[in-house]
């Protein structure tokens, strides 16, 4: 009895251990489907990906080169998300016409707004091309000829692939160069918005409610592709028809469940799942705790002078957004993968790994010379984060470094071309530098001082230096730069030629640049650096290889490297922490009870408020059939056990059909050490309920001429 019951429980482990992890290659999906069909998915792996025939993938795009879109009509309108679209919404938005936060719908084909530099790629298909990537490469061969070998084989095989179309191909490494994928790709350059909604809605919550749950941010945007009259990408032209895609997805205003099977499609940036616990340590609990200390140094202030004014508000929302972005995540994925006990875990794993690998002349070495290698990149690493984080923090050293290239230009016209550059980016940094100096003075201060305290900066050997004497040291070379002297800096920068570039590189703030550029950049360190990377890069390659061989019958996932990916789980709930349960989803009443007209996160709009009033939700609104006489809920956002990283923002969420149901735009703050380690207790995407989306676009937007251009399905 009692061995059946660990039976029992150990495969039960097992099974959980293995569920929802993975970002599944759509080609090899055939491997997963009939996991996928007892999850409970109804339609079969080649309606996902099939190169014969139109199928889900094309509908799928690649938006510019960090996020994801789907068509969701004939003509060539696709979804991603607001914070995705946001820097086109802002580049149309003027005073007058402030389209970021009063928001934006083309009411026509002709209101549409030409975006150019966006892209939107399109899978045509991929291909196994292993072997003749390495071509010509033995045990022999060395590291160096391995890259140079595979570099060219690259080439050969790209040109071919395209040859003659308008195709592009690109070739990326799986598993550490144990494999290799090309993709041929036709990207489409005329993209146009057509819709967003205004940033109370689509950034709602901001940087308070980010990465976290429940959650009721409305982030999505709408564009359109416009092709040639073949259908072919062009650049913009006014002659140019909307795209016919050869799929668009259809839309289900079913709704979803708990324990509904969910897959997101798209393209997932960056994951480390099988490193060593060596690098996880490093990343968690050395490299994330500086980086969350030095970037709360800089959100103090910048979020002490967006209170002071709305023109600083304006000035740092969108830096503040990304600086916090990152902050927010690391100190969720420190706390996750110690939760986890990460470290101990993976380090369980290798003694299983090194069991198997003694006695064999292939792997035995692998993870003790691994072990090495981290321990020559982990100094150098650490003063490389500072470096990026502190010594990179202020506007000041930023703009110190630029003034450096200036003084080691080669030749009085290469100075005379970014003189006149720099003669324009100072003018615009002076425009309001009273109040801005205030904030940038004191970040540069407090993050060198950071530094110094930790033993990596400046004036660290120095006879007598107390933190006090540093601090005076740094205020003195931030008053004394003539960087942070317009009138002087104009006057020096208007007569430059090289001749001048000793008394620029003498200014303080150069010489302090420099200082720590050389400690940071100093060449026996930096070569230290890169034969430890390039030792882990081949070492890693053999680990993994050895990893498969060991458990031939498990099947690996390759990390997230910007390609094509299905994750697929469940709607699911949990519990972030002791007494507390999520529900899985979240609706219209959660924006009102966040409803807060003082704090700028929290302000709903009026027509919003009406329409919730009104319970004004037309069909998209959700009637609980066991207290229908409690009226229409509107559904706004969901959770799922999908394994997805950033670039997943923007991605489908699709059902057991195939057919759209939400769109996914985050992480739940506990499960962020997915890109490490997966847990299905806590990890779970955010997604937006696609009914909450066609409610704003038709019911608040008044845009329902978009809405009647997509397929829905009752
Ligand atoms: N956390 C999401 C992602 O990693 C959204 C980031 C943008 N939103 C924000 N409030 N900063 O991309
Ligand atoms: N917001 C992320 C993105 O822009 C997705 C969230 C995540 O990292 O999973 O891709």
């Amino acid at each position: 009895m009692k061995r059946l019951l660990s039976f029992v429980l150990f495969s039960a482990l097992a099974v959980s251990v293995l569920a929802d992890e993975g970002m599944w290659i759509p080609m090899l999906l055939g491997r997963n489907e009939a996991d996928m069909k007892k999850a409970g998915m109804r339609i079969s792996a080649k309606d996902i990906y099939d190169i014969n025939n139109a199928c889900l993938k094309d509908a799928i795009i690649l938006f510019n080169q960090g996020c994801t879109g789907e068509y969701v009509s004939d003509e060539g309108l696709f979804l991603t998300n607001h914070h995705c679209g946001y820097s086109y919404i802002t580049s149309h938005s003027t005073v007058e016409h402030d389209y970021l936060t009063n928001g934006f719908w083309a009411m026509s084909r002709s209101e549409e707004l030409p975006c150019p530099g966006l892209t939107a790629t399109r899978l045509v298909r991929m291909e196994d091309v292993t072997d003749r990537v390495l071509d010509g490469v033995t045990p022999q061969t060395t590291e160096g000829e391995r890259a140079a070998i595979v570099e060219s084989n690259i080439q050969k095989i790209t040109a071919a692939a395209v040859a003659g179309t308008h195709y592009k191909a690109i070739i990326k490494p799986f598993y550490y160069g144990n494999q290799y994928f090309m993709y041929v790709n036709e990207v489409f350059t005329d993209v146009r918005l057509v819709g967003a909604p205004p940033s109370n809605i689509g950034k709602f919550g901001g940087d308070t409610d980010n990465w976290m749950w429940p959650r009721h941010t409305g982030d999505f945007s709408m564009f359109r592709v416009y092709a040639d009259k073949d259908n072919k990408p062009a650049p913009y032209s006014a002659d140019n028809k909307p795209y016919k895609p050869l799929k668009h997805l259809e839309i289900s205003l079913k709704g979803v469940k708990e324990g509904d099977f969910t897959f997101v499609f798209g393209y997932p940036g960056t994951t480390q799942r099988y490193v060593t616990s060596d690098a996880v340590e490093l990343a968690a609990n050395i490299e994330n705790p500086i980086r969350i200390d030095l970037r709360t140094i800089r959100l103090k202030h910048y979020n002490k002078a967006m209170n002071q004014s709305a023109a600083q508000r304006l000035k740092y929302a969108s830096r503040v957004a990304s600086i916090a972005n990152g902050w927010k995540k690391w100190q969720g994925e420190t706390q996750g993968i110690n939760r986890l006990k990460g470290v101990e875990k993976k380090k369980e794993s290798e003694r299983r790994f090194q069991q198997w690998a003694d006695g064999k002349a292939e792997y035995r070495d692998v993870l003790p010379q691994l072990h090495k290698a981290y321990e020559r990149l982990r100094p150098i690493e650490v003063e490389l984060t500072y470096f990026s984080e502190a010594v990179r923090a202020s506007d000041f050293m930023s703009r110190t470094r630029s003034h450096r290239e200036l003084a080691n230009a080669s030749t009085d016209n290469e100075a005379a071309d970014m003189v006149a550059k720099l003669k324009k980016s100072n003018e615009k940094y002076f425009s309001d530098f009273a109040e801005h100096t205030v904030v940038d003075r004191a970040i540069f201060i407090e993050t060198f001082l950071y530094m110094w305290k930790a033993g990596y900066a400046p004036y660290l050997g120095e006879q007598g230096t107390s933190a006090d004497a540093v601090k005076a040291k740094l205020e003195k070379t931030y008053d004394g730069s003539m960087l942070n002297n317009s009138e002087k800096l104009q006057k020096f920068l208007d007569g430059y030629n090289t001749g001048k570039a000793k008394k620029l590189s003498d200014d303080p703030a150069l010489k302090l640049y420099e200082q720590a550029y050389s400690l940071a950049y100093d060449a026996t360190k930096l070569s230290t650096y890169r034969s430890a990377y390039a030792d882990i890069q081949r070492l890693m390659r053999s680990y993994v290889k050895g990893m498969m061989e060991m458990q031939p019958d498990v099947n690996f996932f390759p990390d997230a490297n910007l390609t094509l990916r299905v994750a697929y789980g469940h709607v699911e709930g949990f519990r972030p922490r002791d007494g507390v349960y999520y529900k899985p989803y979240s609706t219209l009443q959660g924006i009102m009870e966040k409803e807060n007209p003082d704090i700028y996160d929290y302000v709903v709009e009026p027509k919003l408020k009406r329409l919730y009033n009104r319970q004004d939700y037309g069909r998209y609104g959700y009637l609980d059939p066991v207290h229908p006489d409690a009226g229409p809920d509107m559904p706004v956002g969901f959770i799922a056990t999908n394994h997805t990283t950033g670039g997943n923002s923007g991605s489908p969420v699709l059902d057991a059909d195939g057919r759209l149901i939400g769109l996914n735009f985050d992480r739940c703050w506990e499960g962020t050490m997915s890109d490490l380690l997966f847990d299905p207790d806590y990890c779970r995407n955010i997604c937006l309920d696609i009914r909450y989306c066609l409610f704003l676009i038709d019911k608040f937007a008044g845009a329902k001429h978009l809405v009647d251009e997509m397929t829905l399905v009752e």
